[in-house]
């Protein structure tokens, strides 16, 4: 561990104490020594613990897989794991580091969601957010464990997977949420750069349950919206990072555009592009909960040039069809018409109204500005299709949590 970079918050390694049979095999295991034991309890001592993991698998009862996010300053100290007889309870890590949000990322979030006029109530089953745990003041340092190309080789746009260990340090995201990055160097005024807010790509136990890490979905920018050529910051950073490099990154931040936890929730998710991140997020939560029935539907509208340059094409090919119902709009393959979501939204208007009718299904739009207006204009003449009103429909839904929209 580095304390000189080391933010507010740990992720504190624990042995619950009613489950470890004592067997000494975690204590043999951990290649540094941060385990410790005396005739009562087998411990971690938090000044040594990396998060290295190897001590997981080979534990028989699993004890040594638990985990508490604690203000780093009251972390629980050895003698204190010594004399438990359970494990404490969760700490409120939020209320022991109070920050304000960054202007730049209220900004970034006010321009994000003024489409639907600002941002939605959260629905009301969404798990509780940490937000601003890491400040600009004070930044997560992550570790860049994969960055892998989504897009073919021969696409025109370079669009990564990128995989952001968090180690020791607690970094608890929801589905939904952004996190902020912070290129390093400065501006051509000399002023260091504004943080740049990105979509979680990952579930929030991470790529891998366990693992302290979040996925983000980044598109390299050549060119603005007018198509002039450019070299976004960083976008360009984030895609030539290499593996073991590090980040910068604050946060998380975002409070409404968060899934609904309760079972037979449903979920209607439009995107294009990298907007998809937040909707592989949501995906792949209620994939990991498959054995579980919680019931509910999932249906995505997804835009891309051509299936080539959409992000996660094969993996979303490979889900079961009674999973999630999937709907590309390809406006790019030759020899087809352009297809935009909006348009798919028309050609399946029945089964969207029946979403939108149902109490208990929420709607997810994200991806570029351009597709609000078609996006809304797609909903309205679905509803007027299917004897809904979407002008009245639309304030109950944002009221209810019903509706997030995040376009960039
Ligand atoms: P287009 O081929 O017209 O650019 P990108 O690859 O630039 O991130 O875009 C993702 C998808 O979103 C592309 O298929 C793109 O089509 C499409 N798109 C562009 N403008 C809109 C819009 N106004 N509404 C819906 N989709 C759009």
């Amino acid at each position: 561990m580095t304390p000189d970079i080391a933010p507010d918050v740990l992720r504190q390694h624990l042995i619950d104490p009613e489950i470890c049979i004592r067997c000494n095999t975690c204590e043999e295991t951990c290649p540094i020594d941060a385990i410790t034991h005396d005739d009562r309890n087998y411990v971690v001592d938090p000044g040594k613990c990396d998060s290295c993991n190897v001590c997981l698998a080979p534990c028989p009862t699993g004890a040594i897989d638990n985990w508490r996010q604690v203000a780093r300053a009251s972390a629980y100290t050895i003698a204190q794991q010594l004399a438990w007889d359970a494990l404490p309870p969760p700490q409120a890590v939020d209320a022991a580091t109070p920050a304000d949000i960054p202007q730049e990322v209220a900004r970034i979030t006010a321009v994000a969601t003024a489409g639907q006029g600002g941002a939605a109530a959260p629905p009301w089953s969404a798990a509780h957010p940490y937000v601003n745990l890491h400040t600009l003041a004070k930044p997560a340092v992550a570790t860049v464990s994969g960055n892998f190309r989504l897009t073919d080789d021969g696409a025109s746009s370079d669009i990564r997977h990128i995989v952001l260990d968090f180690g020791s340090t607690a970094f608890p995201v929801l589905e939904g949420q952004t996190i902020g990055i912070v290129p390093p160097g400065t501006d051509a005024h000399g002023r260091p750069h504004f943080v740049r807010l990105y979509s979680i790509a990952s579930p929030r136990d991470g790529e891998r349950p366990r693992y302290n890490n979040v996925a983000l979905t980044v598109k390299r920018v050549t060119e603005d919206h007018a198509g002039k050529a450019v070299r976004g910051v960083a976008s360009n950073y984030l895609c030539d990072l290499e593996k073991g490099a590090t980040v910068h990154v604050v946060g998380p931040f975002g409070t409404s555009f968060l899934m609904p936890n309760h079972p037979g929730s449903s979920l209607l998710m439009i995107c294009t592009g990298t907007g998809s991140a937040p909707m592989r997020a949501m995906t792949e939560r209620r994939r990991r909960r498959i054995a579980l029935k919680e019931g509910g539907q999932l249906m995505l509208f997804f835009g891309a040039r051509a299936p080539e340059e959409l992000p996660y094409f094969g993996p979303l090919m490979k889900l079961p069809r009674d999973f999630i119902d999937i709907n590309f709009a390809f406006s790019r393959v030759p020899g087809q018409p352009k297809q935009y979501v909006q348009d798919v939204i028309r050609t399946r208007g029945a089964d969207v109204v029946r979403l939108l009718r149902d109490e208990q299904c929420y709607v997810y739009v994200c991806g570029l500005k351009g597709m609000e207006d078609g996006v809304t204009e797609a909903f309205r003449d679905a509803c007027r299709a299917h004897g809904l009103d979407w002008d009245a429909l639309l304030p109950a839904m944002r009221a209810h949590g019903r509706y997030h929209l995040e376009t960039y």
